[in-house]
Order: C-alpha cells, then sequence, then structure tokens
C-alpha cells in the first residue's frame, strides 16, 4: 500500500424526507407519548419518507449537495460506496441508481450492508481503495429508508428511527501536501449478537422484507462498551490524546448511548454532535446527516480533528478519526 495517499474529506452533503413527524403527530397512531420518548431517547421528531421518496433518491439529492459543496465534476467521481440497509431493491446496489443519476457512469459502485455501521465500513472501504490507487475521487453515502421496515404496531422500536441520508466526498491527496485526511479507522462486527438486532425477514428466508426487532437494553448495554472500546483503539493508533480531538459525530441512536459513551471516555457533551433530536436514528444516514449539520451550521472547522463513531445490528462497530 502506498504510504504517501491520504484520503481527504472535501465536501458534505444531506438530505431529509419532506415529511416531519413529532412525538405528539406519532403518539396520535402509536401508544406512547412525547414524555416518553423525550426521556428514554433524547428524540424530538423525526422524517418519514413518503411513497415517492425512496432511499436512492435521499442518496442522490445528499449526493449532488456534497458534490457541489466540494465544487467538482459529478462526472470525475470513480468510486461510489453506499452504506445502506433499505436498498431500493434487493439488487442491484442502490450505488448503481446513484451512479446513474449522477453521470458518472463507469466507475466503481457498490452498497455494503452494515447496518447504523453502515458509513464507517463505507468510509474505511473508500480509503483502502483511494490508498491503493484503486480510485481518485469517491462519493461515501449512508442512506435509509428505515420506515419500510419499522413495525408500526410495536411501539418499543417503531418510535426510534426516521428516514434521510448523507454524503461526503473522498479525495486521494498526497499526505506530503496537506495534514488533512483520515488518520486511523477500526472496524469490528460480532456475528454471535446477530438476535439482539435483527430484520426478522429477508429474499432467502422468509422472502419477505421483514421487520425490525430490537432488544434495546442489551443493545444499549453492548453499545456503550464496544464503542468506548474501540474509540480507545482508534485514538491510540493516530497517537493523539482525548482532549486533542474537536468534535466527535456519533452514530445518533439514542442520547442516553451518547451520553454514556462520552463520559466512559473522559470527552466533554460540548465537544459531542447531536442531531438525535432532530432526525432520531437514521442508521447508516445518521453519521454523515450529523457531520454535515455541524459543518453547515460552522461548528466543524477546516483543520479541526473529528471522531466519527458508530454500532449497529450484526453486532457491527466502529470509529474513524479525521483531520479536516
Ligand atoms: N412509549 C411508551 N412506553 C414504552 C415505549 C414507548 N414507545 N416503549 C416501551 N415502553 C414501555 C415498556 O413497555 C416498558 O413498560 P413496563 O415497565 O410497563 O413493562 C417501559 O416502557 C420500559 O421499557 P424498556 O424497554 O425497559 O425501556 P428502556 O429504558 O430500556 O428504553 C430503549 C428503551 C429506548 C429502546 C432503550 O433500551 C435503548 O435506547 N436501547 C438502545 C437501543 C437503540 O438505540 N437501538 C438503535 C439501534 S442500535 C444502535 O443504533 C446502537
Amino acid at each position: 500500500m502506498s504510504v504517501d495517499i491520504r484520503s481527504v474529506i472535501t465536501g458534505s452533503g444531506s438530505a431529509l424526507p419532506k415529511q416531519c413527524v413529532t412525538n405528539a403527530e406519532l403518539a396520535q397512531r402509536v401508544d406512547t407519548s412525547d414524555e416518553w420518548i423525550i426521556e428514554r431517547t433524547g428524540i424530538r421528531q423525526r422524517y418519514l419518507a413518503s411513497d415517492d421518496e425512496t432511499t436512492s433518491t435521499l442518496a442522490i439529492d445528499a449526493a449532488r449537495a456534497a458534490i457541489e459543496d466540494a465544487g467538482i465534476e459529478a462526472a470525475s467521481i470513480d468510486l461510489i460506496v453506499l452504506a445502506t440497509a433499505t436498498p431500493d431493491n434487493t439488487f442491484p446496489a442502490t450505488a448503481t441508481k446513484v451512479q446513474h443519476a449522477l453521470g458518472c457512469n463507469g466507475g466503481v459502485a457498490f452498497d455494503v450492508a452494515a447496518v447504523c455501521s453502515g458509513f464507517l465500513y463505507a468510509l474505511t472501504t473508500a480509503d483502502a481503495m483511494l490508498r491503493t490507487g484503486m480510485a481518485k475521487r469517491a462519493l461515501v453515502i449512508g442512506a435509509e429508508t428505515f420506515s419500510r421496515i419499522l413495525d408500526w404496531e410495536d411501539r418499543t422500536t417503531c418510535v426510534l428511527f426516521g428516514d434521510g441520508a448523507g454524503a461526503v466526498v473522498l479525495e486521494a491527496r498526497n499526505a506530503s501536501e496537506s495534514e488533512a485526511g483520515i488518520l486511523a479507522s477500526r472496524l469490528h462486527a460480532d456475528g454471535a449478537q446477530h438476535d439482539l438486532l435483527y430484520v426478522d425477514g429477508g429474499p432467502s428466508t422468509t422472502k419477505t422484507v421483514g421487520h425490525l426487532r430490537m432488544k434495546g437494553r442489551e443493545v444499549f448495554r453492548h453499545a456503550v462498551v464496544n464503542l468506548a472500546d474501540v474509540l480507545g483503539e482508534v485514538i491510540a493508533e493516530a497517537g493523539v490524546s482525548v482532549a486533542e480531538i474537536d468534535w466527535v459525530v456519533p452514530h445518533q441512536a439514542n442520547k442516553r448511548i451518547l451520553d454514556a459513551t462520552a463520559k466512559k471516555l473522559g470527552i466533554s457533551d460540548s465537544k459531542v454532535v447531536i442531531t438525535v433530536d432532530q432526525h432520531a436514528n437514521t442508521s447508516a444516514a445518521s453519521v454523515p446527516l450529523a457531520f454535515d449539520a455541524a459543518r453547515r451550521d460552522g461548528r466543524i472547522k477546516p483543520g479541526q480533528l473529528v471522531m466519527f463513531e458508530a454500532m449497529g445490528g450484526g453486532f457491527t462497530w466502529g470509529a474513524s478519526l479525521v483531520r479536516l
């Protein structure tokens, strides 16, 4: 592997469905309350896709915003890695639809399935491909329509999720030219924990799409431990101190998980980007959605050190430290 290539984030974008549903509105069709949802999760509202909005339409909108932000021609993108657990179709990959809509046909385009950790898996895969010279300019997208796989009769899960998409442009740069880029990443999976968070259907089993099932308390417990561990690994690999990190952009599952993880790691709450109140849990989209929100409102600035982290079904989990 070439040692002097680094993958640099040069743009970001995001997209949300047009329909915003507050907790109070949800409580009219589900046996729940605004108070319960806020107290247990920090969620106040979520965006839900209408029939004319799909994972690919959200991904395309987020990708276009990221391309504009980076100031590049869409045709120059030679790699698209799209993280989703809710693709438009079983095949082909939703990434190929995005590629065609953007007009960069001919390069590499594929999906990765790592549920809520999907963006971390996609980012790390694209980074490895850029550093080995397989591509020069990548789009890394997290896009989901979890509303399509929720059991709306199950109040323990349906109140937690939302739809959306986020994207970044990742470019191969000579490491000697700037300090920006992905500095260290770690990914993990533990298939033994399948039954704690999964979808009870699929083309090869029930031949249906199925619904999300989760043992929330146990997921919570594993999430805090696994995230603190992987953050420690990335910090050690990059040779930085916790104090040097400017921002943590975590997967937005639940404010209590975010608070507990930050506390375990000794990172101040004021350095944690939180959008779960606005977007709920958007699975693979949540990290790039939160990142784009914090870049666009001016919190995250060029030169800063940003940690991405996520954990999801599988279990899968990972973290990545990036200099902007
Ligand atoms: N509205 C009102 N009451 C509810 C609701 C609801 N939507 N859902 C559950 N309850 C009730 C339960 O029935 C139960 O009632 P009971 O005591 O009479 O039996 C009570 O609330 C407590 O239920 P618990 O499941 O024990 O509540 P808990 O405090 O564990 O909170 C939650 C549930 C929010 C799911 C929590 O376990 C959690 O956040 N887990 C993490 C899961 C997560 O975020 N997963 C996302 C995917 S994985 C990832 O992204 C990391």
